[in-house]
């Protein structure tokens, strides 16, 4: 225990928000402790030989030092004891080796039929996390760059990319994990401590690698039953009428033709409403994140909402995404040049009261306070 807590002080690379730590090795999860246990067998057996290897030469030197046998010493050519035993320890320790990398990564991936499946898909640049289990209600998404996850569990977490070769990689769940385009590979994930855990990409993958974050947020069971099952059976709630929200949704669900300025709904979804686009990020319930722009901005709780700088990173966001995010698809919303199917195109025009109101509508979609994963976090 001592020897995993020195390793992991050791291999310490970060501080995530809310004081959680970002550290390979952290014995959270089964597929760390059992790295951790192959990496001591390594370190233990080096150290055996680096004590063996420096004690002889040590005691050669000593023993035979000039001083003490001047004489030439005894010479001899060839000894097949010692050659047969230089050749035997070496090959039975890299035997003993290759047995325990074996048996770990067996145990590294034990995916099981009542395991939960999460969906890991991954864009320029952000990623999409959702349930195939529920595909029946159109699929569960967990807001974009929010993977929400059961502890004690077996999460068997699919990885596939739209576009180029990206990498899940949440430090303390275990190691990096390919995302590639038209691979669907399967990855165990499995934490029995709750938290908020960072992840990133872990490939260069272009102009904004470094803005592709997410978070998994680890919860007990119950929690994470209460918030599938309100995922599942949300409906976006209606404004009121004459309302900014109002106001703000019309403009999500038909963009404003008389400028040019597309609607939000040709490429976001939002559930229980027409608006069904794929394209980009799933907003059903955006008023429940906390991370905007895949991790650009965090923890953006329903207080700090009140502060004008959160408010204005929302309105910068919407008002010109690839200003704020180079390589992000959306369009602009302040006449301003974007890039469309590869050609530079004019974006269309929202009034900063109209991108306001986008925005008033978009912080109104929220899950029923009970299932908000975020709630205890810090
Ligand atoms: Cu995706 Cu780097």
């Amino acid at each position: 225990v001592a020897g995993g807590a020195a390793i992991s002080a050791l291999l310490l690379t970060g501080c995530g928000s809310g004081g959680q730590l970002i550290f390979i090795g952290d014995q959270a999860s089964a597929y760390n402790q059992e790295i951790l246990r192959m990496s001591l067998w390594a370190i233990a057996l080096s150290i055996v030989i680096f004590i063996g290897v420096s004690g002889g030469l040590f005691y050669t030197v000593h023993k035979f030092r000039e001083e003490n046998n001047s004489a030439e010493p005894q010479q001899f050519h060839g000894n097949n004891r010692l050659e047969v035993v230089l050749v035997l320890v070496p090959v039975l320790i890299v035997i003993f080796l290759a047995v325990l990398a074996v048996r770990s990564m067996a145990h590294l991936n034990p995916i099981g039929e009542k395991t939960l499946g999460v969906e890991a898909l991954a864009k320029q640049f952000w990623w999409n996390f959702s349930y195939p289990a529920s595909k029946v209600t159109g699929g569960v998404v967990a807001n974009g760059n929010e993977m929400i996850v059961p502890t004690k569990q077996n999460v068997a977490v699919t990885t596939t990319s739209a576009d180029v070769v990206h990498g899940f990689w949440a430090p303390n769940l275990g190691g990096q994990r390919a995302a590639l385009p038209s691979s669907h590979k399967t990855w165990n994930i499995d934490t029995n401590r709750e938290g908020v855990y960072q992840g990133n990409c872990s490939q260069l993958c272009g102009g904004s690698h470094a803005n592709m974050r997410f978070k998994v947020i680890a919860l007990p069971q119950e929690r994470f039953d209460t918030f599938i099952k309100a995922a599942t059976e949300y409906a976006a709630p209606a404004p009121a009428a004459g309302s900014a929200e109002e106001r703000g949704m019309n403009l999500f669900m038909q963009g404003k033709g008389s400028t040019g300025a597309i609607a939000c709904a040709s490429c976001h979804r939002v559930q229980g409403t027409p608006a069904n686009g794929v394209t980009g990020p799933d907003l059903s319930y955006f008023g429940t994140r906390r991370t905007l722009g895949a991790g650009m901005w965090e923890a953006m709780t329903a207080e700090q909402w009140q502060d004008p700088k959160a408010a204005a990173e929302l309105h910068a966001w919407i008002k010109h995404s690839p200003v704020v995010k180079p390589g992000s698809l959306m369009p602009t919303y302040d006449g301003s040049e974007y890039r469309a199917n590869g050609k530079m195109v004019k974006g269309g025009v929202l009034t900063d009261q109209e991108i306001d109101d986008i925005a008033a509508y978009l912080r109104s979609l929220k899950l029923p306070d009970e299932a908000d994963y975020w709630k205890g976090t810090p």
